[in-house]
């Protein structure tokens, strides 16, 4: 198998990773927080150490602040609706997952205004057109970092810049570049980063990082296993957002992963991932009938098409041909297709790995290559 999908979930792990589950899974699975024995003190021990290795990769200086999710989803869902209040005005852009998409539409029943900033056809954001769509009303600017579907990386330092200048918040959806390209939170009000894509750790893995002086208000309250003798959900940071039990074996494999990018570094990884998507690009678009979308500022991501070729056919003859694991069709980001005018399309999706090799690189394209051969007899 070669497996290019890792826009989904990072596969392979690095070995630290699988080991630090397995070995908590069964020499250490007692609940975090709920007793005094050594093996519940030393679950804590887990939790505590991985926020701190969180915190030094996104440079944060109170790991407190970081709360463990299951993913990204349901930390951009605890940052929006946490946050944003009848007749507050929130602003986004077309790049954008669902993950960002629904929940803010969710709340536009409870009163809350969405404005969507546009992209262009290459689904580029100018980010300095936000400054003029914000309004005495505006809560928060929300945006991706970079996009699931083309790759593109947005100026998210800009974006801060402008936010704070007129008092807005600003939250990040780093689900695609969090341990792919660095991301530093100092300017970040809310931070949504999965643990299971780049920074390579296991799945059921996520955070939300609060910064300190945002008023958020939880989504889930009670067994947070401190505060035993109130009713109430504690005010402080992390249990306030954090309830019931930890996934403490994959928040150690989180731990490790992130021992792993700091040992590595980031950029080193940002580099190799690029290396490798170029080499893919160079020989796809050498291909008289392959059209690549996005623009030139990328993560490890080429997004495509064959022309004339169904892409979920051509992501199934990459799979049952040539073992190659790829997402083709619509990426849960409907309006960034739209955007990139493949709303109706689609398009297959390659998404390169530190773990990938460029023999496997070469292999894809060849694959890509005969595959555009064989459907243009057939049309032919
Ligand atoms: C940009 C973006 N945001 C949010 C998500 C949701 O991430 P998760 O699967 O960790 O909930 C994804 C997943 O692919 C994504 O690419």
């Amino acid at each position: 198998m070669i497996y290019l999908d890792n826009a989904a979930t990072s596969f392979i792990k690095p070995e630290g990773v699988v080991k630090a589950v397995c070995e908590t899974t069964y020499k250490n699975s007692a609940n975090a927080g709920r007793g005094g024995y050594s093996a519940a003190i030393k679950s804590s021990e887990i939790l505590y150490e991985t926020r701190e290795k969180l915190a030094r990769v996104f440079g944060i200086n109170n790991p407190e602040r970081i709360v463990f999710c299951k993913n990204t989803t349901e930390a951009l869902n605890f940052g929006i609706k946490g946050v944003m209040h009848k007749g507050g005005h929130i602003i986004t852009t077309s790049m954008e997952h669902n993950s960002v998409i629904r929940p803010i539409k969710a709340l536009e029943q409870n009163g809350v205004f969405c404005f969507v900033l546009q992209g262009d056809k290459d689904g580029n954001i100018d980010v300095e057109k936000l400054e003029k769509m914000i309004k005495p009303q505006t809560k928060m600017i929300i945006m991706t970092h970079s996009s699931n579907v083309c790759g593109n990386i947005y100026n998210i330092e800009k974006a801060a810049e402008i936010a704070h200048k007129h008092r807005v918040l600003f939250m990040v959806d780093a689900a695609q570049s969090a341990g792919s390209i660095p991301v530093f939170a100092k300017n970040i009000d809310l931070l949504a980063f999965p643990g299971h894509k780049g920074l390579l750790g296991p799945m059921g893995t996520g955070g939300l990082y609060v910064r300190e002086g945002v008023n958020i208000k939880p989504l889930t309250e009670g067994g947070t296993g401190s505060l035993s003798e109130s009713l109430l959900q504690p005010d402080f940071f992390p249990d306030m957002l954090e309830s019931g039990t930890q996934n403490v074996p994959a928040i150690a494999g989180l731990g490790a992963a992130c021992d792993f990018l700091l040992k590595n570094g980031i950029q080193n990884i940002h580099n190799y991932e690029k290396e490798l998507r170029e080499r893919f690009e160079e020989k796809v678009l050498n291909m008289e009938n392959i059209k690549v979308y996005g623009g030139n500022h990328k993560t490890a991501i080429t997004a495509m098409n064959i022309k004339g070729a169904d892409c979920i056919e051509v992501a199934q003859r990459l799979a049952d041909d040539y073992g190659i694991c790829v997402r083709s069709g619509l990426h849960c980001a409907i309006l960034a297709h739209k955007t990139l005018g493949i709303q109706n399309t689609g398009c297959v999706r390659f998404s390169f790995g530190y773990f990938n090799t460029p023999k496997e690189i070469d292999a894809a394209a060849d694959a890509v290559y005969k595959i555009s051969k064989d459907l243009q007899k057939c049309q032919n």
